[in-house]
């Protein structure tokens, strides 16, 4: 009956616990963005809050579908710890500066898993990974976006006003 048993995981030790610590990675990136969205709200930047809010949802989404992977290849998904999240901003461009910061370190995170499942040989958990790839390309374009209107509008007089309501604006419509 050997033959009839489950192989346990399909997934090797180490690339579990990559996983697990992105699985991480995505609910630390959902919470900062909930607090930029609330620092945002209280300082009157209403489109910029909607924006954070907006990304505070898709990193649980994110933060999901690495879960669900784990548990899909027969591996242990750990529901993670986020604490230490940073509530205050010294400046609204402060806020995205952070913002930007935060996305860099996860493609270079998802990078990381990559390189490894390349070493392992990995092929499924590379083409998980791929939907990621794509989603940084966007998720690093719109961070990048935001905190250029800080330069091309400038803060001075009502630029922040003027760059709040451009936040709302930002979108990401390239092909494939
Ligand atoms: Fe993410
Ligand atoms: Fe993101």
């Amino acid at each position: 009956m050997k033959d009839l048993l489950r192989i346990k995981s399909l997934i090797s030790a180490d690339i579990e616990l990559l996983l697990n610590q992105q699985v991480k990675k995505e609910a630390l990136s959902s919470s900062i963005y909930l607090a930029m969205a609330s620092w945002c709200n209280r300082n009157g930047y209403d489109f910029s809050s909607e924006y954070f809010f907006k990304q505070a949802d898709e990193e649980r989404h994110h933060q999901l579908k690495f879960y669900k992977y784990i548990l899909d290849m027969g591996g242990n998904a750990v529901s993670p710890e986020v604490t230490g999240i940073k509530q205050e901003y010294n400046s609204f461009r402060e806020v995205f500066e952070e913002a930007l910061d935060q996305e860099i370190s996860v493609t270079n995170a998802i990078k990381n898993i990559y390189a490894r499942c390349m070493k392992e040989q990995d092929f499924v958990t590379m083409e998980f990974l791929n939907w990621f790839l794509k989603e940084q390309r966007e998720e690093e374009y719109k961070a990048r976006r935001a905190l250029e209107l800080f330069e091309v509008i400038g803060e001075e007089g009502t630029g922040r006003w003027q760059i709040d309501k451009h936040v709302g604006q930002i979108k990401y419509d390239s092909e494939a």
